[in-house]
């Protein structure tokens, strides 16, 4: 029995992403990344880091679209302009801090600023919502964390 395709959207959260200032790499590389690993692709979208904005588009991904899995990427740091991490805490039903904390321990070997990482893993509804950081190295190190659990986490949350 072939496992069950999950569908899966990435939001990259970015100022200068979305006024087209900057080239977004992050979220093209986890679009690959997950397509690879046998997840398919329903949105990929770049959008400013304004907390209602991020607010309104995590809500309509679950509650319209019903995606199983949203990895977002950007906007977990310290910086003023960093809130996906309270997007989160006005959306989710339940946070899942043992992966939030995996790629913040995993992430530490590599490098001293993952501990300023605020990124959270949660669930609402049926959709589990990953929080990455910005920088595509940091993006690709820290999926890599998560990726061997996602199947059994999107089982039981489904
Ligand atoms: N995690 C890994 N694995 N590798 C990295 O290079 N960069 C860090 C951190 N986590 C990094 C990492 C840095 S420099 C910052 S500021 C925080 O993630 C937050 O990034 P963000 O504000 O782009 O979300």
């Amino acid at each position: 029995v072939p496992a069950p395709a999950y569908s899966f959207a990435v939001l990259t959260l970015s100022d200068k992403g979305s006024r087209g200032e900057r080239e977004d790499t992050s979220g093209p590389y986890l679009v690959e990344r997950l397509t690879r690993e046998g997840y398919v692709l329903q949105s990929y979208a770049i959008i400013p880091d304004q907390l209602p904005v991020i607010v309104d588009a995590l809500i309509a991904l679950v509650d319209r679209q019903a995606v199983d899995l949203i990895v977002t990427t950007g906007g977990t740091g310290v910086a003023p302009t960093d809130v996906t991490p309270e997007a989160m805490l006005q959306i989710i039903d339940k946070e899942v801090p043992g992966m939030a904390e995996a790629m913040r321990a995993e992430s530490l070997r590599k490098t001293p600023h993952a501990m300023l990482s605020r990124g959270k893993v949660g669930i609402r509804g049926q959709t589990l919502i990953v929080n990455l950081p910005g920088s595509l190295k940091a993006a690709r190190e820290n999926i890599e964390v998560v990726l061997p659990v996602l199947p059994h986490a999107l089982e039981k949350i489904g």
